[in-house]
């Protein structure tokens, strides 16, 4: 089968007839999971597009393929992806991760202090959110903002996770700390800087060597000239 070919962008104010349609899927899928879901209006979908923290998805015919937003908390200094749904007609055709890429993108550019942050039953979502850097953290290396843990209300599972002192639930945490990142990222620059170093400067020495070698006899007979 053709692989079909998707448009993902930036949601906008031109989107907000998609947010009933989108409320719905998700919805509707977290029934038929039979998981939990913290309830979205679509009220709160369309101030999402307006403020530039979604994005929407479309197949080449123009149909509604995805959607995924933003979140802050903390005073930004956590962000999460939230409600990242799919369509069922384009499911398993590398739709979510195209998604999801974006979205991150987008958060790295908007908040890029902050850690993102998941949780998720999903293994789809794990896997995604691994290939973007996200490592698997206890609940206490999330926001401890209670504006967030208030959306688990809706969540069937949200007994669970009073009970735990919202120290755990059934939901795998993930988070991509930039903090982290950047120090696993810039060391081995900085190795192969002092790596780099050490090479020229050892080609620079044996290099002077071998010159010194080939003109020290030269250098020799003129000295005896003048001296
Ligand atoms: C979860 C969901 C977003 C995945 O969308 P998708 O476009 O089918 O995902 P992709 O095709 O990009 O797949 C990404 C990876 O997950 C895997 N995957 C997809 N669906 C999966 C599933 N149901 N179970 C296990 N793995 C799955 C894919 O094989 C792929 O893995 P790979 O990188 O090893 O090839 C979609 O099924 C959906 O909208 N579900 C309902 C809403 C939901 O669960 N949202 C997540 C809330 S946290």
């Amino acid at each position: 089968m053709e692989q079909p070919f998707f448009k993902v962008i930036i949601a906008t104010e031109a989107h907000h007839d998609f947010a009933l349609l989108i409320c719905e899927e998700m919805e509707a899928s977290a029934k038929a999971r039979g998981t939990g879901i913290a309830k979205r209006s679509p009220e709160y979908l369309k101030q999402k597009m307006t403020e530039g923290k979604a994005v929407i998805a479309f197949s080449d015919q123009g149909e509604w393929a995805g959607f995924c937003y933003i979140e802050t908390w903390g005073h930004g200094q956590h962000v999460a992806n939230s409600g990242l749904i799919v369509s069922p007609h384009f499911r398993k055709g590398g739709l979510a991760k195209l998604i999801k890429r974006c979205i991150f993108d987008l958060s790295r550019a908007k908040y890029p202090d902050a850690k993102i942050f998941g949780l998720t039953t999903g293994l789809a979502v794990m896997k995604i959110n691994s290939e973007l850097g996200y490592e698997p953290v206890t609940y206490s290396e999330l926001t401890n903002d209670d504006a967030f843990w208030a959306g688990c209300q809706s969540c069937v599972n949200y007994d669970i996770l009073m009970a735990k002192e919202r120290k755990n639930c059934l939901c795998t945490a993930m988070l991509y700390d930039p903090v982290e990142k950047a120090v696993s990222v810039t060391q081995p620059i900085e190795k192969q800087g002092e790596r780099k170093h050490t090479v020229l400067n050892e080609k620079w020495q044996k290099a002077r060597a071998r010159a010194l070698r080939l003109f020290k006899p030269k250098i020799e007979r003129i000295r005896a000239l003048f001296f």
